[in-house]
């Protein structure tokens, strides 16, 4: 990998691009060079985003099965705080059935948000550019990320995860009249 390379910064597809309803692809070897330089790509690309919960490759139309996310400590409902994170070739187990509902956007929708139930705890596995396996359990906010970013490697997005599509709308208006704060 060259040293003078430049990241190239990268377009957010939004719903209806057919790479977001299409599932990703494995990646076979996390130590590849052309891995690292298109997560060079994305994270140059989430610093001209701004702060995200998560971003997935193919909302950058790169249909490979790995994703940005993270906690923010102003986000987290557990004390759990997650820095910005890389995980390759991702997957969970449901440590239990109970779901919660909670507010949801997404940068392939833009404007909108709605309420999504997601699994309350889980235990998820990825790999590292190292090619190290990481395991942890999460709760709450944390385990919803990860199963909204996991999603988008299977070509599902939030929407298709909603129950009640009452419970969806513009962010101004959803603020403004139905998010009890
Ligand atoms: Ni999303």
């Amino acid at each position: 990998m060259s040293q003078t390379r430049t990241p190239n910064i990268l377009q957010v597809i939004r719903k209806g691009h057919p790479t977001l309803s299409s599932r990703a692809k494995e990646i076979e070897d996390p130590t590849d060079p052309e891995i690292r330089e298109i997560v060079e790509d994305i994270l140059a690309t989430i610093e001209v985003i701004g702060p995200i919960a998560g971003l997935a490759a193919p909302q950058l139309n790169i249909p490979l099965r790995l994703f940005f996310f993270q906690v923010a400590p102003h986000r987290t409902d557990d004390g759990t705080v997650i820095p910005l994170t890389l995980a390759i070739n991702p997957s969970y187990e449901v440590l239990s059935e109970e779901k919660t509902l909670a507010w949801e956007g997404c940068f392939s929708l833009p404007h909108v948000m709605g309420e999504v139930p997601r699994y309350k705890h889980i235990r998820y596995s990825y790999q590292t550019l190292e090619g190290e396996t990481v395991t942890r359990e999460a709760h709450g906010f944390h385990a919803r990320v990860f199963q909204h970013e996991l999603d988008h490697l299977d070509g599902i997005t939030y929407v298709e995860r909603m129950t009640d599509m009452s419970r969806f709308g513009y962010i101004e208006e959803v603020k403004e009249y139905m998010i009890r704060l």
